[in-house]
């Protein structure tokens, strides 16, 4: 069964040219088990002018479109309605965002909390005004009501996680750690969400692993939603 209103311009298992919340709104309530958002934060770019970072790989980043924090809450606000009861949203935040708090973002949002979080190690070092960067971090939200054991069934994944990736977009995320946390969280057919997709690794994680998937970008994609 769909998880799409009537009359919805975007498609399941395709990679949707489309502003995120206009694609998460032609979403049932309470229909996607499981969200990746990996947002483009503007404040890292702000951060990160220093040295060879702004003027050379800092190019492909910054021709991206950026997420003000306002939009950032009102993607949250969207994941929140369409995730099912205890459903998973994992989130990829940057180092800064880290330490100043996300809680900002969730305080229109009471049932759903931080429960876990993983680092991913690049296992490459990239730049720093102080320490080199070499990792990410996903935290682990759950909507309420808030279950470990029911919810999460493979027990052998590590917070700390190492895999290289293989860019095929300037913030491609590490396929294997997605595909085991889709396998922990989800069963065969259910439908996972990624409203900012970038390169799309959570649509492979979805097909390696036989799940639905529903997402798209606003600057990559198969067709126009806009
Ligand atoms: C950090 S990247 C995602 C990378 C992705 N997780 C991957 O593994 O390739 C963020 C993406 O958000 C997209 N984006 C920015 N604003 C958006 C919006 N309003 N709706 C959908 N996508 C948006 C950018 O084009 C960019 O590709």
């Amino acid at each position: 069964m769909s998880i799409l209103i009537d009359g919805a311009t975007v498609k399941e298992n395709y990679k949707n040219l489309s502003d995120g919340l206009s694609l998460m709104r032609q979403i049932i309530d309470n229909r996607v088990k499981i969200v990746f958002f990996d947002p483009q934060y503007r404040g890292v770019l702000d951060k990160l002018s220093y040295g060879n970072e702004g003027k050379q790989r800092g190019k492909a980043r910054s021709a991206l479109t950026q997420m003000t924090s306002e939009t950032i809450e009102k993607f949250l606000c969207e994941i929140d309605r369409i995730l099912i009861p205890s459903g998973y949203l994992f989130f990829w935040v940057d180092k800064f965002h880290l330490v100043e708090g996300i809680n900002v973002w969730l305080r229109a949002l009471p049932d759903i909390s931080a429960v876990d979080m993983i680092t991913w190690d690049k296992m490459k070092i990239g730049m720093g005004y102080r320490t080199r960067r070499k990792a990410e971090y996903l935290v682990v939200l759950q909507k309420k009501p808030i279950l470990a054991k029911a919810t999460w069934t493979v027990h052998d994944i590590p917070d700390v996680w190492d895999e290289k990736v293989m860019k095929v977009h300037p913030h491609s995320k590490p396929i294997e750690l997605q595909k085991r946390l889709i396998l922990a969280t989800t069963n065969e057919q259910d439908y996972i969400c990624d409203p900012a997709a970038g390169g799309y690794t959570v649509f492979e994680a979805c097909r390696l692993t036989n799940r639905n998937f529903i997402g798209g970008d606003i600057e990559f994609g198969d067709s126009s939603c806009l």
